[in-house]
């Protein structure tokens, strides 16, 4: 018999219903062509479906073409972008899975090397590759640090025409077969930058106080539920926390997840960090196991609506603890995953969640399940002798 699991406990959210609370953390692959995926994003995307997660995101995918952080980023901004997602998104749900899309805009974290290639704003070596940087876009006129790229400060048509893209870029993904959307708003990028005092100091509408700061998100997001279908969900993802002094804290966050919800947002998706550069390879003492959960266990409490906890969930356990004791709704892996693609199938053999290799992909689950009982009849054998 399976053992009960938190993790492996269906959620309901909207018209959706999730086979279980684990999800795949939106993870840049440097390797589209103008934005646009291909057999690459097909494999990646696919083996974490097959791989047993509830929800599979894609990549930031850029709502506007220099929103992109590098040249191999996945956007969204043209019909022919969700054209070729469409066929990632049916692969995905033919695995019992849910396809998501994070839509974003790099802002001023624009024009970026691929990781490969420094992980440092675009140069004279990515010049001679044939991959130019371009003019980055930011609500101040002032870089991330020292030898970034300079932005322009955005007039307030250019913040109009960003919300504008992001309902266009929701209505693609609507199109393009998408169970879920997420709007990027952390790791110091375009909507991160407008909620953050460290970077935004406009003297308009879109800057000053928390709620001027906040205009920008809240305006993008009402544009979104607008254009994506009441039936399906949208996550938000935030830096809860800059971590940068003076910076945004968790306060705010809560806060603005309580207007988030007012505007129809399911869920809030809780990583930290990256107004001052990277978010995920920050430089530094290492983080603990688990170290964003308390973000996600504040929002949910304290504004009153579903998160996602992310970062560094390197167990089963850890996984099933975090639902089982209402810190989130849902958790998100990323380079576990990458580690193993059915790291979400193994969690549940290992928590006892499904002996019978039920939930393996049945190609290789009637296989494996007689290959587990060959393995215990010589590991009792060995016992015996
Ligand atoms: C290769 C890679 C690419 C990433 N790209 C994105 C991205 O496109 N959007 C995003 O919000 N986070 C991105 N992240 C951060 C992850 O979604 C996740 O929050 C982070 O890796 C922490 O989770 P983990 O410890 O399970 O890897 C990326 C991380 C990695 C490793």
């Amino acid at each position: 018999m399976p053992v009960e699991s938190h993790l492996f406990s269906p959620l309901k959210i909207r018209d959706l219903t999730l086979a279980n609370r684990l999800v795949i953390s939106p993870m840049c692959q440097y390797s589209a062509g103008d934005g646009i995926a291909n057999d690459w994003h097909m494999v990646h995307l696919g083996k974490f479906a097959q791989g047993g997660a509830g929800v599979v995101f894609t990549e930031a995918a850029a709502v506007q073409r220099r929103g992109r952080i590098t040249h191999g980023d996945l956007g969204i901004w043209s019909d022919a972008h969700a054209q070729a997602l469409s066929g990632i998104t049916g692969f995905i749900r033919s695995m019992g899975s849910a396809s998501a899309i994070q839509l974003a805009h790099a802002g001023r974290k624009a024009a970026m090397q691929r990781p490969w290639h420094g992980n440092g704003p675009l140069d004279d070596s990515d010049r001679q590759r044939g991959e130019e940087p371009w003019q980055v876009i930011a609500p101040s006129a002032e870089p991330v640090g020292e030898g970034w790229l300079l932005p322009v400060e955005m007039t307030s048509a250019e913040i109009t025409q960003v919300v504008e893209d992001f309902a266009a870029a929701a209505r693609r993904s609507d199109q393009a077969g998408f169970d879920i959307a997420e709007v990027h708003a952390a790791h110091g990028y375009l909507a991160a930058s407008f909620l953050s005092p460290v970077s935004n100091h406009r003297a308009d509408g879109y800057g000053g106080d928390r709620s001027g700061r906040s205009r920008m998100l809240l305006e993008t997001v009402e544009a979104v539920r607008g254009a994506w279908p009441e039936g399906k969900p949208l996550f938000v993802r935030v830096s809860a926390v800059d971590g940068a002094p003076k910076g945004w804290s968790l306060e705010d966050t809560v806060a603005l997840a309580k207007d988030l919800k007012g505007l129809g947002v399911d869920v809030i998706d809780c990583s930290s960090g990256g107004i001052l550069g990277s978010a995920t390879a920050a430089k530094g003492p290492p983080p603990q196991p688990g170290f964003q959960v308390p973000y996600a266990r504040a929002v949910k409490e304290e504004a009153g609506l579903r998160t996602q906890a992310v970062g560094l969930v390197l167990t089963a356990e850890q996984a099933e603890a975090i639902v089982a004791k209402g810190q989130a709704d849902l958790v998100a892996i990323g380079r576990e995953a990458l580690l193993d693609p059915n790291w979400p199938l193994n969690a549940a053999l290992s928590l006892e969640a499904d002996p019978e290799w039920n939930q393996w992909p049945k190609q290789y689950g009637w296989w494996l399940s007689r290959r587990a009982k060959v393995l215990e009849a010589l590991a009792q054998a060995s016992g015996d002798a």
